[in-house]
């Protein structure tokens, strides 16, 4: 059995997308690529891609990966400029080169000797994005993050994002790192994150959340374990949790979903359920 579970409603597209590849017979790796570029592609949205908010520079980065969970081998880019793609160009790292992750002006030269489609950087900027900076608001770090499980059985987990708004130039979140922003084993399960990745990062919540499914836990306990875990453990250690959520599926397509604040959606499909959009209840809320 496919299916396909990704963060957040602006996701819908990228589920649709990637169920038509995978409904017949196509490869996760694929799917995963595709519905993510949609969202790459969508100025709406404003934390990915074309659109995304700005750092403190007035400037656009992008960071993004892939992880093939047949392989464990990953593909991950860092502050990339002037490419509508990172998620391209991290799949390029994973399947043409020895290395796992590649930064900056280093990412940029590698994707032009790869071909891949460059734009420039003010091409992807937009508008809106422009005003937020110039207001100096502090407003958004979502993450288009999807895991993905195909016919054959192998699974991939991926993720885009432009990063925290107004963040540091050259910062850099949870999304392209592993086992913070994704992980995933065929035969196990994948995980992916969305929220602050300050914090997802320093809780390591995506190889946690597999490595509970490994250890039989159902994706719902073993993400609503993680996130639980991870808010708790940054109080104790008398900090301020931000915003936390998760998405995750284990190796028969099942998933899971949990946040600590409120307005966390999903998008998620199989052959017995048609895309839709799930909003979640958060199991703990960091504003209460
Ligand atoms: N979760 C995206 C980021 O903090 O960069």
């Amino acid at each position: 059995m496919w299916s396909f579970v990704s963060t957040w409603h602006f996701s819908a597209q990228a589920t649709q997308a990637g169920m038509e590849i995978l409904e017949k017979g196509g490869d996760a790796m694929d799917a995963a690529e595709a519905g993510i570029r949609l969202v790459e592609s969508d100025p709406e949205v404003e934390t990915v891609g074309k659109g995304g908010f700005l750092n403190a520079k007035g400037e656009l980065e992008l960071d993004a990966a892939v992880m093939d969970g047949n392989t464990l081998k990953t593909g991950a880019v860092c502050g990339v400029r002037g490419f509508e793609h990172p998620v391209t160009i991290a799949r390029a790292v994973m399947e043409r080169t020895r290395h796992n992750i590649l930064i900056g002006t280093g990412a940029e030269e590698f994707a032009r000797e790869m071909g891949i489609e460059e734009c420039g950087m003010e091409a992807l900027i937009a508008p809106n994005a422009v005003e937020v900076w110039k207001q100096n608001l502090g407003l958004g770090h979502d993450t288009i993050g999807a895991v993905v499980l195909d016919e054959t059985g192998k699974m991939v987990a991926a993720t885009s994002t432009s990063g925290a708004s107004m963040k540091v130039p050259g910062r850099v979140g949870d999304s392209p790192i592993i086992g913070s922003g994704f992980y995933v084993e065929s035969g196990v399960g994948g995980a992916v994150a969305t929220g602050l990745g300050e914090d997802i990062m320093r809780t390591c919540c995506s190889f946690r959340t597999v490595d509970l499914m490994r250890a039989g836990l159902s994706p719902q306990a073993a993400v609503e374990q993680v996130v639980r875990t991870a808010h708790e453990t940054i109080v104790k250690h008398g900090g301020k949790p931000d915003c936390i959520a998760l998405v995750c599926m284990n190796a028969q397509g099942e998933w899971g979903a949990a946040c600590n604040h409120q307005g966390f959606t999903y998008a998620c499909a199989n052959p017995d359920c048609p895309p839709k959009v799930v909003e979640v209840t958060p199991i703990i809320d960091k504003d209460a």
